[in-house]
């Protein structure tokens, strides 16, 4: 494939991504992930498009079902409140256990799910939650969901690094 034709494929998936994906992005419970910050600086909505475009991509590739994938990895968190502080505020120890039972819950109330996508989000855990995912696109948005958190976790220590060691040893100026 040459560059020309992987450029316009590239386009041609961008665009059909949000096309596929617009009623959910634009929901106004969807976007209230935005407040709240999720793996390092990144916050949730941010971390649920990253997984919904990589396992878009990927499902589009092997003519799987791109769009379930994309719809239900920009679901998967939806459980819409500071993991970071929620054990604090409320005795409850087990976020990893329990928040895709309570995304799934949130996402019945506003969107017209079908089982694949369902068992997607409910799924999107596994080993931790013991269950195996019935789909084929339930295994890509598992694992998009791990490599993405790993990539927005080292992004925002790598950033930190940076920040503190060019606090450490400023460059010196040669016009003094
Ligand atoms: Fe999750
Ligand atoms: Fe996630």
């Amino acid at each position: 494939m040459t560059c020309e034709k992987a450029q316009t494929l590239r386009e041609r998936l961008h665009s059909t991504f949000y096309r596929e994906i617009r009623e959910v992005l634009t929901h106004p419970v969807v976007r209230q992930m935005r407040s709240y910050r999720h793996h390092g600086s990144t916050d949730c909505y941010q971390h649920c498009m990253n997984v919904a475009y990589y396992s878009y991509l990927f499902c589009s590739l092997m003519r799987w079902d791109a769009r379930a994938a994309a719809r239900a990895g920009m679901l998967h968190d939806l459980y819409l409140y500071d993991w970071h502080t929620y054990a604090r505020e409320t005795g409850e120890h087990f976020h990893g256990l329990t928040h895709p039972k309570r995304a799934l819950h949130n996402a019945e109330l506003y969107f017209e799910l079908t089982d694949r996508e369902k068992d997607i989000i409910r799924k999107h855990m596994w080993p931790i939650t013991v269950a195996l995912p019935k789909y084929r696109e339930a295994y890509v948005v598992m694992v998009a969901d791990k490599i993405c958190g790993m990539c927005e976790v080292t992004h925002h220590f790598e950033h930190r690094l940076r920040h503190w060691a060019a606090r450490a040893w400023p460059v010196q100026s040669r016009h003094r």
